[in-house]
């Protein structure tokens, strides 16, 4: 099973919308796939349309089941366990808790069916982001190409070597660092690639095809929709169709001769 979560110190940069798209886009590969908000902001439930009482909080604080959260049939193949700002007092209510920090682990444990479990996460290093944490395999950092890009990436990356000091039996792999909202054109998108790709330790990460600016993005989540159902046949439709390929294992970064993102990766490994 795949335990992904999508992580940034920085908002903004696309942790929500790729959280929402990697997990719809594996649904409609054929995946069963559960998406779970670790948010208190509550996006993904808003996004998708979600309307559940019982959430992460609950689930967390055990005043509800794994049944009583997960909001079954979102869309085919894809359940969520959706968040809401009651999440925001999680930290004050599970202080002194013990081993806090993998409450989630340990309620996802019992959790049946599903080949990928997403995780979407906010932009701090809260209970619920090491929660979240300690429950992945694998991570996303979805990096904004609009300037700064790579200091959020790198405080992101500072709090994953402090989990990996501190929990070093568990295994948590950089599984890509995503550029989103990519404008080519633009000087920012060209040195934030520039400095990621220079980065000792995402420059091996660094999906290169990246997520292409596209406005459809913004409007498919305010019309509660995918962009796959909102706009088929737009870039971030295309992009985002390709990155879930490359999560999935069976498709290369990107095709030979593209420009601007121009180096070929596999899984991490350049190919020149
Ligand atoms: N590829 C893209 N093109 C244009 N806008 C995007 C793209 N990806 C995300 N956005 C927009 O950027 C904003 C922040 O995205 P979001 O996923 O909410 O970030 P985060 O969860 O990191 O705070 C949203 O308004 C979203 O619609
Ligand atoms: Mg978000």
């Amino acid at each position: 099973m795949l335990q992904i979560a999508i992580v940034n110190m920085k908002g903004g940069v696309g942790k929500t919308t790729t959280a929402i798209h990697l997990a719809a886009g594996l649904a409609r590969q054929g995946s069963r796939v559960l998406l779970v908000d670790a948010d208190p902001q509550g996006n993904v439930g808003h996004a998708l349309g979600v309307r559940r009482e019982r959430t992460i909080g609950d689930l967390m604080l055990g005043d509800a089941s794994l049944d009583d959260v997960v909001a079954r049939g979102v869309r085919e193949r894809l359940d969520v366990i959706p968040s809401t700002p009651a999440a925001f007092a999680l930290e004050s209510h599970l202080a002194g808790a013990p081993q806090r920090e993998t409450i989630l682990s340990r309620r996802l444990k019992a959790i049946r069916g599903y080949d990928a479990v997403i995780i979407d996460t906010s932009p701090a290093m809260n209970l619920l982001t090491y929660n979240a944490l300690l429950f992945a395999s694998d991570l996303i950092i979805p990096v904004s190409m609009d300037g700064m890009a790579i200091l959020g990436a790198r405080q992101t990356l500072a709090g994953i070597h402090q989990i990996r000091e501190l929990w070093p039996d568990r295994r948590l792999d950089l599984l890509a660092v995503l550029p989103t909202s990519v404008n080519v054109s633009t000087n920012a998108t060209r040195a934030a690639f520039e400095a990621l790709a220079e980065d000792v330790e995402m420059g091996d990460r660094l999906y290169h095809r990246g997520i292409r600016q596209c406005i459809d993005v913004t409007y498919a989540i305010t019309q509660r929709q995918t962009i796959w159902e909102y706009a088929p046949r737009s870039r971030a439709a295309e992009d985002y169709d390709a990155f879930v390929q490359f999560v999935e294992g069976g498709v290369a970064d990107v095709p030979a001769g593209r420009t601007g993102r121009d180096a070929t990766i596999e899984k991490g490994q350049a190919i020149v």
